[in-house]
């Protein structure tokens, strides 16, 4: 069940953060609600996994963490069309978003917690609280599914450009067709997802998944090796500045997608081009092949380039990476 963030919880959070032991009554007699109130967003915290240990009659978090905070957020996005809506669980940003009918402005959405999260090809989205971004933008866009080849490129694009304006020591690269990879290893993806209207028009979900604090966690159900800001960075972020430089980016960027398409993204994609000219390996659902990244097409495509020499222009699937 979706839970919007409430200020209770935001606040409880705030008092915990300091890592110390807090009884129910002190949070209670502070926020000026009753015991059984703090008692429930506990409990709640409890259920998403949250860190909070019950310890000499009160509560104490195991490592701090920096919540979202609507008001910080809203400090710092630039464009006023974004209607923001801040769950503490849901079942996947994408998911809520999707059900969500609305024809207005661009809607955001983002989460502490999905206990659906979903990545590319059915994947699972391993969404630990309070660590990280889930975050879903929805775009009514009056094109067609045609013209939209590509901005799952555009996107990662746009992403690694906030990253680095967020910091000079961020170097992200793009692995064909939307993974953030930093130092080699996986930082985040983009799932989008597309449903059209009867009018010709369609509804475009971009959700975007991004590791942010998670230097001192261990998580199961996760492959590959993946990365985060925090270990790039040796320290917490304020993920409240992260997300709007994302969406500032994003919303920018979409303006011109929106009116040129992909093309003035293809220069850029060579920048941030991790497979080029590497050896990988492909898996499209009906085939694997292997061979050499040699950059995008027109319309976002990979170019392969098999050992017989052809190369391959292909629409989707997954990359992986061959040591050579
Ligand atoms: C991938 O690399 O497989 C894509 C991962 C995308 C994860 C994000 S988290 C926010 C949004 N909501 C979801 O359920 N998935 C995307």
């Amino acid at each position: 069940m979706a839970h919007e963030l409430s200020p209770t919880t935001l606040k409880i959070l705030n008092i915990l953060n300091d890592c110390e032991v807090h009884t129910g009554s002190d949070m209670a007699e502070y926020l000026g609600i009753s015991r059984t109130a703090v008692w429930k967003v506990i409990q709640r915290l409890k259920q998403y996994n949250c860190d909070i240990k019950s310890q000499h009659q009160g509560y104490v978090l195991g490592a701090p963490l920096i919540p979202f905070d609507r008001n910080k957020i809203e400090d710092f996005i630039e464009s006023s069309n974004v209607s923001l809506e801040i769950f503490e669980s849901v079942s996947s940003t994408n998911d809520y978003l999707k059900n969500k009918v609305s024809l207005q402005n661009i809607q955001g959405c983002l989460a502490e917690y999905q206990s659906k999260g979903r990545g590319r090809m059915g994947r699972s989205w391993v969404s630990p609280f309070g660590r990280n971004i889930y975050c879903s933008l929805g775009y009514v866009l009056h094109k067609d599914i045609s013209e939209l080849s590509g901005l799952s490129l555009v996107v990662g694009i746009l992403i690694a450009r906030a990253l680095e304006l967020l910091d000079q020591r961020i170097k992200p690269l793009l692995k064909w067709p939307n993974d953030i990879y930093l130092n080699n290893k996986k930082a985040g993806g983009i799932l989008i997802d597309i449903i059209a209207e009867a009018n010709g028009s369609c509804r475009v979900i971009l959700g975007i998944g991004l590791n942010i604090n998670m230097k001192d966690i261990e998580l199961e159900d996760v492959e590959k090796p993946w990365i985060s800001l925090e270990d790039i960075l040796g320290v917490k972020l304020d993920r409240n500045l992260v997300v709007a430089q994302l969406i500032n980016s994003i919303v920018k960027g979409m303006e011109d997608f929106v009116e040129k398409g992909i093309e003035p993204f293809l220069e850029q994609w060579k920048r941030y081009d991790l497979l080029e000219n590497r050896h990988i390996s492909l898996s499209t659902g009906v085939e694997t092949l292997s061979g050499m990244g040699k950059g995008i097409s027109q319309q976002g495509y990979l170019l392969l380039e098999l050992p017989s020499g052809e190369v391959r222009k292909i629409s989707s699937g997954d990359t992986t990476l061959l040591k050579t």
